[in-house]
């Protein structure tokens, strides 16, 4: 079986009624990115970071998986897949993809503030915890806090994203702006020969020399496309 690696960004959950983050109203639009994103802004004031991430938690309830992440899914069928998504919603996992990393961690999960990557003290929420609150413990003592990879800390499992990348056949990027390191580096170690495409309704600058199919659509109708051209190929 072929490998075909997919790097997804927040557009790919658009369509599932969540914000991107740097369309016009987009996250950093209405929240200062620094203040509610970055290690500093955690110590600063936890209290409001953790507010800000219980509300995209919650938010994990009233939305769904779109046709795009379904489609990622499925085509499980036909390649050997793996996901990495820099989302840390749970919409890839709810549409059945099986191999799944999540760069910036997970909205889902609660971590120790100590050391956040200690996996003893990485805890999945249940629907009903999914309010943290000051005071909640991890394991270790100290305050419970979202497992998300915040601006000014490491990316652990970016490693194993180049490693999957490394084996691609065919690389996707869907739904991000390639803003972002060192997740958007990672199309560097993809195989020279691979075939690449980006599904993005809008263009996406991307630092290289090599041939890009861009699918000018939708995560939904960019992905029926690229299932057809692939079909193909
Ligand atoms: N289908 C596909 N792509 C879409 C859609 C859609 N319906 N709507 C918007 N997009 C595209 C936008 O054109 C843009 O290129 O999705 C991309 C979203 O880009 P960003 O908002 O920058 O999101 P992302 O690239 O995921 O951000 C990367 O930055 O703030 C950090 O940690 C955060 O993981 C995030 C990282």
């Amino acid at each position: 079986m072929k490998k075909l690696v997919i790097l997804s960004g927040a557009g790919i959950s658009a369509e599932s009624g969540i914000s991107t983050f740097r369309d016009a109203g987009g996250l950093w639009d209405k929240y200062p990115v620094m203040q509610v994103a970055s290690i500093e802004g955690y110590e600063a004031d936890p209290e409001l970071v953790i507010n800000f991430y219980n509300e995209r938690r919650k938010q994990l309830l009233d939305v769904k998986p779109n046709q795009g992440h379904m489609l990622c899914a499925e085509l499980e069928k036909y390649f050997d897949v793996t996901v990495v998504t820099q989302n840390v919603d749970n919409l890839h996992e709810r549409a059945g993809s099986h191999n799944i990393i999540h760069l910036h961690g997970e909205l889902t999960k609660v971590c120790s503030s100590y050391n956040p990557n200690n996996p003893k003290y990485i805890k999945e929420l249940k629907p009903e915890e999914f309010e943290v609150k000051m005071g909640d413990k991890a394991g270790d003592g100290s305050q419970l806090r979202p497992f998300i990879v915040w601006f000014g800390e490491d990316v652990p499992r970016i490693a194993d994203a180049a490693y999957e990348a490394e084996k691609a056949d065919i690389f996707v990027i869907i739904g991000t702006s390639m803003n972002v390191y060192p997740a958007a580096g990672l199309l560097n170690y993809v195989p020279y020969n691979a075939e690449v495409y980006l599904i993005d309704p809008k263009d996406v600058y991307i630092d290289t020399e090599r041939k890009i199919t861009h699918i000018k659509k939708g995560a939904s109708e960019g992905m029926k496309e690229l299932m057809r051209l692939i079909a193909e190929g």
